[in-house]
């Protein structure tokens, strides 16, 4: 089968990896892809947002599979564009993608199904929101309804900090549209976990647990980023965390979402914050985690392939997923100056180790390959450099060691990803 994956990330690459080790794929093509996807897939110049330009290319290269990994195209409704031309797609549709869409929208259903979460209010009014805050408590939680590449979310410490924040999410719209509405909401503490599943409608199968690491700087200080590194599984991921999440989160929101005529095919992402109440959701995203897909992908030991098919066939029930026993760690090796403003286009250098070792891999995130051959840093975030290893510790020093096989200008890392294993 011919496979297509949509997106350019570090995710994408994992997914490409994961696709292309399967037993039913004889090739992999991804769009748009970038400098180190073009090693493993023929990458093609179509922008993921350009719905009719990728169904004209599936059909053209009878596309077994299409796999969406971003959230953009998702929310955007490219799963129904793809099945009204009858082509096989790997996603949710437009109207089960607004788990992640709109988190008003994700808020009100866990509402509505006694999901455990963050208490709160929507607001579409910047003077409703603002009157609201003067009876709030402090720390409080302001979040952009629509999607705002994960930086839509301002944790607020006083009433000024807050009032300061609806006029940049409401009246200045500093994140777009995604402004229109927004969610004011209590101010949790705890762990944080990622869990990704695998979902039919109505089965689902999670993957093993991740935690990412948000934070600019060591010590999670600085600004919110895309995620500067990850470790799968979480030693706070307890047997007992598990069973009550099973019992209380995944199902019911597989059900909800099919209560609500919105079946969800695909991935969901729960963002989890252990705390001492139990576990709550802080959000759900509807595709794999970045980078959290670069620790999980690689430990899976099912065909990710069959998994997919499985769920668009709505017989996930058949499906156990099964994990290596050992652990992953991933450094994302930035720009410095990420997420604010850095410098591109240097020269990456020492990335063959990766293809000899084993156990080790290296994703790429923003690169780009000239056509003399040269790979140059792209974006914010370059690399994920990814290692395993029998236990959490053993795989975070293999990560760290491998983070110095690799050199470009402005290379810039944090040095305390997971730092919560020795905490556990
Ligand atoms: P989200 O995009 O909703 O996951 O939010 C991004 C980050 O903001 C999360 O990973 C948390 O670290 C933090 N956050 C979001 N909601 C809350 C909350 N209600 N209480 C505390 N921290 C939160
Ligand atoms: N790593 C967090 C996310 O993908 O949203």
């Amino acid at each position: 089968m011919k496979v297509l994956v949509i997106g350019s990330g570090g995710r994408e690459h994992a997914i490409v990896q994961a696709a292309a080790a399967s037993s039913k794929v004889e090739k992999v093509f991804c769009a748009p892809g970038n400098g180190g996807i073009a090693g493993m897939a023929e990458c093609v110049p179509i922008g993921a947002m350009e719905f009719e330009k990728l169904a004209s290319f599936a059909k053209e290269q009878q596309i077994g599979l299409t796999i969406v990994g971003m959230d953009d195209p998702l929310v955007g409704g490219i799963v129904d564009v793809f099945e009204r031309e009858h082509l096989r797609v790997f996603g949710p549709r437009k109207n089960a993608a607004i788990l992640e869409g709109s988190k008003a929208f994700s808020k009100d259903l866990m509402k509505k199904y006694h999901i455990p979460t963050a208490a709160y209010e929507s607001f579409t009014d910047a003077g409703d929101a603002l009157a609201y805050l003067k009876r709030a408590e402090f720390p409080i939680v302001l979040k952009a309804d629509g999607l705002a590449l994960g930086k839509g979310v301002l944790i607020c410490h006083t009433l000024e900090e807050a009032e300061a924040g609806v006029k940049a999410i409401m009246e200045d719209k500093q994140f777009g549209s995604a402004g229109n509405c927004m969610v004011i909401e209590e101010y949790m503490t705890g762990r944080e976990v990622s869990v990704l599943s695998f979902v039919d409608g109505k089965t689902i199968r999670t993957m093993a647990s991740a935690q990412d690491h948000k934070r600019a700087q060591d010590g999670d200080l600085g600004p919110n980023t895309g995620g500067m590194g990850t470790f799968s599984p979480s030693p706070f991921y307890t047997e007992q965390v598990d069973a009550f999440c099973r019992k209380y989160i995944y199902q019911p929101t597989v059900d909800a979402m099919a209560k609500e005529g919105r079946a969800f095919q695909g991935i969901i992402f729960f963002g989890l914050m252990l705390t001492e109440q139990g576990p709550k959701v802080l959000e759900y995203n509807a595709r794999f985690g970045d980078p959290e897909a670069q620790v999980v992908l690689p430990r899976m030991k099912t065909d990710m392939i069959e998994v997919m098919e499985a769920c668009i066939d709505g017989r996930l029930d058949e499906i156990e997923l099964e994990f290596e026993d050992n652990a992953a760690v991933c450094i994302v090796l930035a720009s410095d100056g990420y997420p604010v403003s850095y410098e591109k286009g240097f020269e990456i250098r020492g990335l063959e180790r990766f293809e000899e070792a084993n156990g080790y891999y290296c994703f790429h995130a923003g690169t780009k390959l000239t056509e003399d051959g040269k790979l140059l840093t792209n974006g914010g975030r370059v690399l994920g450099v990814t290692a395993k290893g029998a236990d959490l510790k053993e795989a975070r020093a293999n990560a760290y060691q491998a983070t110095e096989w690799v050199e470009f200008g402005n290379k810039y890392m944090r040095h305390d990803i997971g730092r919560a294993i020795d905490e556990a």
